[in-house]
């Protein structure tokens, strides 16, 4: 965040409409361009992207959507607060993306859609779960909060699945404050879901937001209060100017962690098409048994160090789940994320590559 984004949100001040408005329309315009998707619907959060994407497929108790358990707590609550079942499935070990051969093995009858998560802003394998999705004439509806920005063979996260579900928060890959955005090809959705994010209120014209309201509306559907702010998409704008040279500067820092990583016996790098993503974090394997000591060795000289994810299937709350899932239980034995940010100096990437190699090479 820097004088830009400020700037950005003094003249909403002057403007005097904070709540949704013309701002937003030019952030979603601009995220359409940017992501080369036909329709944006711009969200209060990534959670509120997720539960409005999900109601679109009409979803009803006993339906089940498929999703990794290495996610954010959000993607599950959000299948729940839709009304459908989340079905637990594992990840591959050196992508932690969802793994689409166990996937496949968990379609039932009742399965209803499939929702990868592009874990760390790496697409998932699209390919394959876009063909077990066709074949089994499934739903794909894809959280995307790591991965704005990034591509699958060339082609743009947000251009992939039926709808794909992208985060703004304070910590992602472009920040609102909070915000988030669906993406789709379908226009029956796009429409669906600028009502939806709005507790249902009919607007006359397609672009007619609430700043243009008047004394007397309609209620067509049921919906919520998820509409992105104009101070909010503001900051959005500002952050999407400079989109690249952050997506170049963490690509250029991974490329230093992963030459000094790469060199060491007990650690495994996750795999990944670098040049074609916007990474989100940067996360390693440590093993045997050493990831606990590390971390609390890095937090002690203050290097913000942490595990992404503890997995949903373990969570109290979705124990009744019951799922086995040997590569998710034994990967969160293993993962740590190390700090990873757009402004992170050279001085301070060394700092954390030093921490890492003295502590894994004490016996
Ligand atoms: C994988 C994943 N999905 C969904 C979300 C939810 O996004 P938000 O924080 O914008 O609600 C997050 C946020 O951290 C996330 O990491």
């Amino acid at each position: 965040m820097g004088p830009e984004e400020m700037e950005a949100v003094g003249q909403v001040f002057e403007g005097r409409w904070l709540g949704i408005g013309h701002v937003t329309e030019r952030f979603e315009e601009a995220l359409r361009a940017y992501l080369g998707a036909p329709f944006v619907i711009a969200t209060t959060s990534g959670t509120a992207a997720l539960h409005l994407a999900l109601m679109e497929l009409g979803l009803e108790p006993g339906d089940e959507v498929i999703v990794p358990s290495m996610t954010f707590v959000a993607t599950i609550q959000m299948i729940q607060a839709a009304g459908a079942t989340p079905v637990f499935c594992d990840v591959e070990v050196d992508t932690l993306n969802m793994d689409p051969g166990h996937a496949s093995s968990l379609v039932s009858a009742k399965t209803r859609a499939l929702l990868p998560v592009h874990y760390g802003g790496y697409s998932c394998d699209m390919d394959r779960i876009l063909e077990l999705a066709g074949r089994q004439g499934l739903h794909v509806i894809e959280d995307a909060a790591h991965a704005f920005g990034s591509r699958w063979k060339g082609r743009s996260v947000g251009t992939l699945g039926e709808l794909t579900c992208f985060s703004f928060d304070p910590i992602k890959n472009i920040t609102c404050g909070e915000g988030g955005a669906v993406a789709t090809a379908n226009e029956a959705y796009a429409r669906s879901l600028i009502l939806r994010r709005n507790l249902g209120i009919k607007s006359d014209s397609w672009y007619q937001m609430e700043w243009a309201r008047s004394w007397n509306y309609e209620i067509v559907s049921e919906g919520y209060r998820y509409a992105m702010p104009n101070l909010n998409a503001a900051i959005g704008l500002a952050q999407l100017a400079r989109a690249e040279t952050m997506r170049e500067r963490k690509q250029q820092v991974i490329r230093r962690y992963d030459k000094a990583f790469g060199q060491l016996d007990q650690v495994r790098l996750i795999s990944k098409n670098l040049e074609d993503s916007f990474p989100f974090s940067y996360v390693i394997r440590v093993l045997d048994g050493r990831r606990d000591s590390l971390l609390r060795h890095l937090r002690q000289l203050g290097i913000g160090a942490t595990v992404q994810f503890t997995p949903n299937h373990l969570q109290p709350q979705f124990a009744g789940f019951g799922s086995y899932l040997p590569v998710t239980e034994s990967l969160y034995r293993e993962i740590i994320t190390l700090p990873l940010f757009a402004e992170i100096t050279d001085h301070q990437v060394e700092e954390v590559i030093s921490a890492v190699v003295e502590c894994l090479a004490r016996s």
